[in-house]
């Protein structure tokens, strides 16, 4: 098996303690992807879809299996060793933004590499750009009430991409947005799997955007049908 890819998990198995019994939340998960793909993840709620991304992200351990992230097993990592990757490696992209609300857009930005111990300059000049890339440009100096909800989610994949990740994991994007803004997310999102050669897994029960990605992979009960290629 390929494990060079951007994103692998072998027979991954997420079990939760569930009063005498155990609840599976990911049963024995395989899944590759490779740096630029973009995978749409799909099912009811409750079937482990957040698990996965929380597993992949490595704020989970898994009960059994392997997930690697640029082929580095991080089972085998130290907590410290896991916080340094997830911080280089992984963009983590959730449903609510959780801005600061005192920070503007750029700040957001800023503040995301500061933390990664980053010089503040280089920090700037990195913020001013993925700014750009996100289409917020004119927007870099407004805080998140100033902002619309598509403009804060667009803050919040920026943010995401500060750290340069091979992975971006990216639950429910679209959850609180109309059609519109929606789509208009979906669609940066494939731009950025393209231009920055992510490895980009989108959980959404938006199944008309599901076409803008490369292929789908659905949940149910805990285990991931084998991803097929998204219908054109
Ligand atoms: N921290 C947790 N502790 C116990 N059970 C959990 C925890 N997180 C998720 N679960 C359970 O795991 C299953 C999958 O949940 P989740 O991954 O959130 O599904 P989805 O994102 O597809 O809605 C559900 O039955 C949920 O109740
Ligand atoms: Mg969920």
């Amino acid at each position: 098996m390929n494990t060079t890819a951007a994103l692998t998990l072998v027979n991954t198995t997420l079990q939760y303690p569930d009063g005498a019994d155990v609840l599976t939340a990911l049963d024995s998960v395989n899944l590759r992807v490779e740096a630029g793909q973009f995978l749409s993840l799909v099912g009811p709620s409750g079937s482990g879809k957040s698990s996965l991304l929380a597993t992949a992200a490595t704020l989970v351990r898994p009960t059994s299996g392997l997930v690697l992230i640029d082929g580095v097993d991080t089972s085998a990592l130290s907590e410290k060793d896991r916080t340094a990757l997830r911080r280089d490696k992984i963009g983590i992209i959730f449903q609510q933004p959780n801005l600061l609300p005192s920070l503007t857009a750029a700040e957001q930005l800023v503040i995301a590499d500061h933390l990664r111990g980053k010089a503040l300059r280089d920090a700037r000049a990195k913020a001013a750009e993925l700014l750009d890339v996100v289409g917020l440009s004119t927007e870099a100096h407004k805080r998140p009430h100033q902002l619309s909800g598509g403009q804060r989610q667009r803050v919040n994949i920026a943010r995401a991409l500060m750290g340069k990740p091979s992975v971006l994991l990216v639950d429910e994007p679209t959850a609180a947005l109309d059609h519109e803004r929606s789509e208009a997310i979906v669609r940066l999102l494939r731009r950025i799997t393209d231009e920055f050669a992510v490895a980009t897994v989108m959980v959404t029960h938006d199944t008309e955007f599901v076409p803008l990605t490369d292929a789908v992979a659905t949940m149910r009960d805990g285990v991931l049908s084998t991803a097929i290629p998204a219908v054109p």
